[in-house]
């Protein structure tokens, strides 16, 4: 059976990115659906960042072909993009659900930054429920100060989710927590990505991690160096692995109930 072909959510085609003389990427292609969760590692300087950035917008590529939807992405930050850095990015001056409403007070009101009457009940009911769905809600009145490193990570991406972007783009954002936490940090962004039907890419510098959340690991890497001008090539995408996300619990589901050892015997 064909499937019909589906426009993808992001194509790259033969895209490269480079700042002056320097190349970052080389010869990108890469088409991803909508719905999957992209994890990408590379050695530090690789141009990671430099592609999530051209992802949301705020950097254009040197030449090649970058596509939303079938079309050419749009060359600014919109809000069906949104990014969550490895240090979180909130304002320490402003409440939890003061930062919370931000990126809709910024949306809606981009002069005065300000909302009034229905509109500031609707945003903040918003700002509420995506709180409440990161665990927040209890500390919406607190500053950010009195939040631990993990809070301040789910208050980053409840900011960069209550636009409801399609895609989320996070950038290694729980190197800096603790194991312990980094691992609920995972749950989280894996339900956030069911639920919200997300399309991920998160740069993560822990290969453990892209192979556990996603359901394809990217790698960049060189393929060609000149030792005498280091600049003169950028990183490409050397491995593009499907990850089979089928968990212990769907195999469980899939096989009918078996009597237990006691029974039957
Ligand atoms: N605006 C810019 N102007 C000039 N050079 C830049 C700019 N942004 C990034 N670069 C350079 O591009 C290269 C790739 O940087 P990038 O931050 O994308 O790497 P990365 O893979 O994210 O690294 P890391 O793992 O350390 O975060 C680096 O050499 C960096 O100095
Ligand atoms: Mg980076």
């Amino acid at each position: 059976m064909t499937e019909p072909r589906v426009t993808p959510l992001i194509e790259c085609r033969h895209l490269w990115k480079s700042f002056g003389d320097t190349v970052v990427l080389e010869n990108l292609n890469l088409t991803v659906a909508e719905g999957e969760f992209v994890t990408m590692v590379g050695a530090s300087g690789c141009g990671k960042t430099t592609f999530l950035r051209m992802l949301l917008g705020v950097e254009q590529p040197t030449a090649g072909q970058l596509e939303l939807g079938g079309e050419p992405l749009p060359g600014e930050p919109r809000s069906d993009r949104g990014i969550v850095f490895q240090r979180y990015s909130v304002f320490p001056h402003l409440t939890v659900l003061g930062n919370a409403l931000l990126p809709m007070e910024f949306q809606q009101a981009p002069l005065s930054g300000r909302l009034f009457g229905a509109q500031r009940r609707r945003a903040k009911e918003r700002a509420m429920a995506m709180l409440e769905r990161v665990g927040l809600v209890g500390s919406a009145h607190q500053y950010p100060a009195a939040l631990s490193g993990g809070m301040q990570q789910r208050l980053s991406i409840a900011q960069s989710l209550v636009k409801q972007p399609r895609i989320l783009l996070l950038d290694e954002p729980f190197g800096a927590l603790d194991p312990g936490i980094r691992n609920d940090m995972q749950e989280l962004t894996l339900d956030l990505w069911q639920r919200e039907k997300l399309t991920v890419f998160m740069v993560t510098h822990d290969i453990e991690e892209g192979f556990k959340v996603g359901t394809r690991l990217l790698v960049f890497d060189k393929l060609r160096q000149d030792p005498h001008a280091p600049e003169a090539y950028g990183a490409t995408i050397t491995y593009d692995l499907p990850i089979d996300r089928r968990s212990g619990a769907d195999e469980a589901m899939a096989t009918p109930d078996s009597p237990g050892p006691e029974a039957g015997a």
